[in-house]
């Protein structure tokens, strides 16, 4: 998720402090950096976010038109010279780009063949070159081309995700831009037009705004806009009035970034597999591992180190990778990790999981598995993060920047790269062709599934409601569930301030139960799997003491309806991969819960959302 502003308007108007206050409404889609053309001036590009942009924009720097960028990297380092906007050979073609262009390997070949040099390692460059090169096979002379055409044709060409603003140097009020898959709003405003990756930094220029669909391209100059579809076709479209504030149009519409967050869980899916899974061969491409694939191959041993959200990850992937692609693993949190003696050497993997590549425990935990010779890899949400700097290799997440303190999407992804993880290593082990197939077919329809438990929203705030007096919760799971019956719990407590304990099913008998009683309430995994009946018979243990149960269960599954008192469900899936689907009414009864209580959800206190400190 990266943020982009463009403007094109009247003389005499500022365009350049209108495209730096605009990213500022902009940098919670990414930060790590930014960049600015006006094709006037020039352009100046740096890493960090808009505060350090500012700083090295010369006095002189103006114009009334240009465009701005805001970087969430996934494709290259968070460096300037990979920074968008992006531009051809000369200098004259620039872009900035929110997604993936998919095919930007094979295009990159073509154009260099063609003779076009590249600057940076990003996908988004090759888009610069290819209107680039679609103008010069126009023909004519210079003055006679058309960026209009060449910039359909271009992205005729061009297969991924993307949100763009393309603007030509010899045509300085023009800009174009074009939506798939990443959002793309046009602000209609008197005398100047903007296009921006939401409504925020348009709001308070004007609250007339026009929503671009996928497959849509529009053209903005001072006084006019255009819509029309990538075949040529004409779009009629009226404006919208937006009556929401920056804030909530930067959230989305939602109320908060935690509940916006649970909701692109099944983008996130999508991200995290896009490219990575070769589903006909059963097998997983991690671009990120093929320099250590040769070691990979030895490692006899792993050892996961991650802290919190991201150590339950670990120890769903620990369950995945043991009976998937036998081998061992072993899961801890960080702050122990790095202060014991573990057994390591040059056959062991130690993996790092974060979302922020920046918390303290788990990266010393990873550089003492460095210290005894261990290959290290990160399971990492930021590109260019310590933790993604520090290991030897590792797996981006590309999830897009988490803002709500509670993890929530980073921990879909995390357990998505785990299961990719999973057939990489299961199939250089004797992993079948038919089970990397089967795992990959399922991998690929959990998006759907997601949004099925996500329509379900409405009926989970009611039952957080009708909980909302209670004081404590147990959370039970079982195998690929127990961890998921961690997290459950870590949600409610970190954002409700109540107690709740995750526990395993089996181990309820050991000491947690003798606090069940009628105000108790259990939260209970039980979806079908091989560990089902025995998550049934826990659950009668616990009515036996009057204890009420809520279930997450699979679809269809009107029995333990009869059993329990609420039940959340959600669709079948393989088992390895039902933590991803069952952690999803979790994360919505936490959220719902902690908005009943009227919390700050996204700001809970004594937190932070980035620990670096021991
Ligand atoms: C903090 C956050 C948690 C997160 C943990 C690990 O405690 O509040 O949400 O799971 O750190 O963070 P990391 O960035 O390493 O995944």
């Amino acid at each position: 998720m990266c943020g982009i502003f463009a403007y094109t308007g009247k003389k005499g108007k500022d365009a350049g402090g209108i495209l730096l206050n605009g990213l500022l409404s902009l940098e919670y889609r990414g930060y790590d950096s930014a960049g600015i053309y006006m094709p006037e001036s020039g352009s100046v590009k740096t890493p960090g976010a808009v505060a350090e942009l500012r700083k090295k924009i010369p006095k002189d720097f103006k114009g009334k038109s240009g465009i701005a960028h805001l970087r969430w990297a996934t494709h290259g380092e968070p460096t300037a010279k990979n920074a968008h906007p992006h531009s051809d050979c000369g200098g004259e073609i620039w872009v900035v780009h929110n997604g993936i262009i998919e095919n930007f390997k094979e295009l990159k070949e073509k154009l260099s063949k063609a003779g076009h040099t590249f600057k940076s390692d990003s996908d988004t460059e090759v888009l610069a070159h290819l209107v680039e090169e679609k103008l010069s096979a126009q023909g004519g002379s210079a003055s006679g081309r058309n960026f209009e055409k060449a910039a359909l044709a271009a992205l005729n060409e061009v297969r991924g995700t993307y949100g763009i603003a393309l603007q030509y140097k010899k045509e300085p009020d023009r800009i174009i831009a074009a939506r798939m898959g990443s959002p793309i709003v046009l602000g209609l405003g008197d005398g100047e037009h903007f296009i921006a990756s939401d409504p925020s930094p348009i709001l308070p220029h004007t609250r007339k705004v026009v929503f671009l669909e996928d497959g849509e391209v529009a053209v903005i100059t001072p006084e006019s806009h255009r819509i029309f579809r990538l075949d040529a076709t004409k779009v009629k479209r009226k404006a919208t009035e937006i009556d929401w504030s920056a804030e909530e149009a930067q959230k989305g519409g939602y109320e908060h970034f935690m509940l916006k967050e649970i909701m692109e869980g099944p983008e996130v899916v999508r991200n995290t597999l896009r490219g990575r899974l070769i589903e006909e061969k059963g097998l997983a491409k991690l671009g990120g591992l093929e320099g250590v694939t040769k070691q990979l191959e030895k490692v006899d041993r792993i050892i996961m180190v991650a802290c919190g959200t991201a150590s339950y990850a670990g120890m769903v992937g620990e369950y995945m990778l043991e009976e998937h692609a036998r081998i061992p693993v072993e899961v801890e949190i960080g702050s122990e990790f790095r202060y014991r003696k573990a057994v390591i050497n040059e056959r062991t993997a130690v993996v790092g999981i974060s979302q922020s590549g920046e918390t303290l425990d788990t990266l010393e935990a990873l550089r003492e598995g460095k210290r005894h010779g261990a290959l290290t890899l990160g399971i990492v949400n930021t590109v260019g993060s310590t933790i993604a700097r520090e290991t030897d290799a590792g797996v981006y997440n590309h999830a897009g920047p988490e803002i709500s303190v509670a993890s929530t999407k980073a921990f879909l992804s995390q357990m998505t790269a785990l299961a990719l993880l999973t057939i990489f290593l299961g199939r250089q082990r004797g992993m079948t062709q038919k089970e990397g197939k089967e795992i990959a077919r399922e991998l690929k329809a959990l998006p759907e599934k997601i949004e099925k438990i996500l329509e379900q929203r409405g009926a989970i705030e009611k039952l957080a409601k009708k909980y909302s007096k209670n004081r404590d919760f147990l959370y039970i799971g079982r195998k690929y569930n127990y961890a998921v019956a961690f997290e459950g719990a870590i949600k409610l407590k970190e954002i409700s301030y109540i107690h709740a304990e995750g526990c395993g099913a089996g181990e309820m008998k050991h000491g947690p139960i003798a606090m069940i009683d009628e105000h108790f309430p259990t939260m209970a995994i039980a979806t079908k799997d091989s560990v089902y009946e025995k998550m049934i018979s826990n659950i009668h243990e616990i009515k036996a003491r009057k204890g009420p149960v809520i279930a997450i269960a699979t679809e269809g599954d009107k029995e333990i309806a009869r059993l329990v008192d609420d039940v959340m469900y959600v669709p079948q899936t393989i088992e390895m991969l039902s933590p991803i689907l069952n952690v999803v009414p979790l994360q919505l009864f936490a959220y719902y819960f902690a908005k009943e209580k009227g919390l700050n959800v996204d700001r809970p206190r004594n937190l932070a959302k980035s620990v670096t400190v021991e």
